[in-house]
């Protein structure tokens, strides 16, 4: 596996890729891998010629008072796990490479951008569409893999994929949980043994809500309102928010009938750190 942490090298290599006519599936993450990621990266092998990861720290899609400074960075444990998976390249670049200092161009998918996650993290997604974009333009990927673990940044991208007329196809791949349920992320490092217990009430709360669904419950206020009351129950927790809202405009909805989809969505602190999961409740349910 080649490291590159240039601009310059990452663009010519993917210009001969795209004349050899290789099919590059791109997996854009910032690290710390764990299962959640290299499931993304099994998908594109799968489904592409060469595969490319990104490591990057996107400094621009934390708030100042979020953990960029403290997130999870172990690059050489990194880069050799994924060597060993048969990663082809791993984008690695700095952040004076990515921001320069004269650095003034966004790109910001409206509308979607301040609900849920966005309403607690104002220039969360600012920051990462702009990456993304960004990353996009120097790798120019065929296909580029994201997990519905961060269900409201998928549909972010796909829009802004959309909106844009990007020639990416946005492959979106399902949430990977620890044998007890928790959905794997960075970010679990963060908690203390009995915070990675309490934290455990997020797969819990989509579990009751998967049951009242098969159970004909269809009413939104209904189900939040039941996923409100476990999660209180849990005393080291504390609700961000509870989201039923349609999957492809994040409006809120009301009663759920059969032919929408519905993604229920949570963040939820616990302590100090700040969690998310979500379900899709479909017709026949997925996750
Ligand atoms: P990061 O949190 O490192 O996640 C990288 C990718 O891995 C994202 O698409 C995320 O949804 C996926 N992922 C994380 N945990 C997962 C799990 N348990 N199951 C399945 N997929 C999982 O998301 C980002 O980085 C950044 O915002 C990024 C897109 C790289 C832009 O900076």
């Amino acid at each position: 596996m080649e490291i590159i942490n240039r601009i310059p090298r990452m663009r010519m290599l993917s210009r001969k890729l795209r004349r050899d006519n290789r099919k590059i599936g791109f997996v854009p993450t910032m690290g710390a891998l764990h299962d959640g990621h290299l499931s993304l990266i099994r998908r594109a092998q799968q489904m592409s010629d060469v595969v490319i990861v990104s490591i990057f720290i996107n400094p621009i899609q934390f708030g100042p008072s979020e953990d960029f400074e403290v997130y999870p960075r172990d690059l050489a444990r990194d880069a050799e796990q994924i060597a060993n998976k048969g990663v082809d390249y791993l984008f690695a670049p700095s952040i004076d490479e990515m921001y320069p200092e004269d650095f003034m161009t966004y790109v910001v998918t409206e509308n979607l951008s301040s609900r849920l996650c966005g309403a607690s993290r104002p220039g969360h997604f600012r920051g990462v569409t702009t990456i993304v974009n960004k990353l996009f333009n120097i790798i120019t990927p065929d296909f580029a893999f994201f997990g519905q673990k961060d269900a409201q940044q998928v549909i972010i991208i796909q829009r802004m994929v959309r909106d844009l007329c990007m020639d990416t196809e946005v492959v979106v791949c399902p949430i990977i949980r620890e044998v007890d349920g928790i959905a794997m992320s960075s970010r679990n490092q963060y908690l203390d043994p009995e915070e990675r217990q309490a934290g455990l009430v997020l797969y819990r709360a989509l579990e009751l809500t998967r049951r009242l669904y098969e159970d004909g419950e269809r009413n939104c206020p209904k189900i939040v309102g039941a996923i409100r009351e476990l999660i209180e129950k849990e005393p080291l927790a504390r609700i961000d928010y509870i989201a039923a809202v349609d999957v492809d405009t994040l409006e809120p909805l009301n009663e759920i009938d059969d032919d929408t989809s519905v993604l229920i969505a949570l963040a939820v602190f616990i302590g100090r750190t700040r969690l998310i999961d979500n379900i899709v409740l479909k017709p026949e349910i997925e996750n």
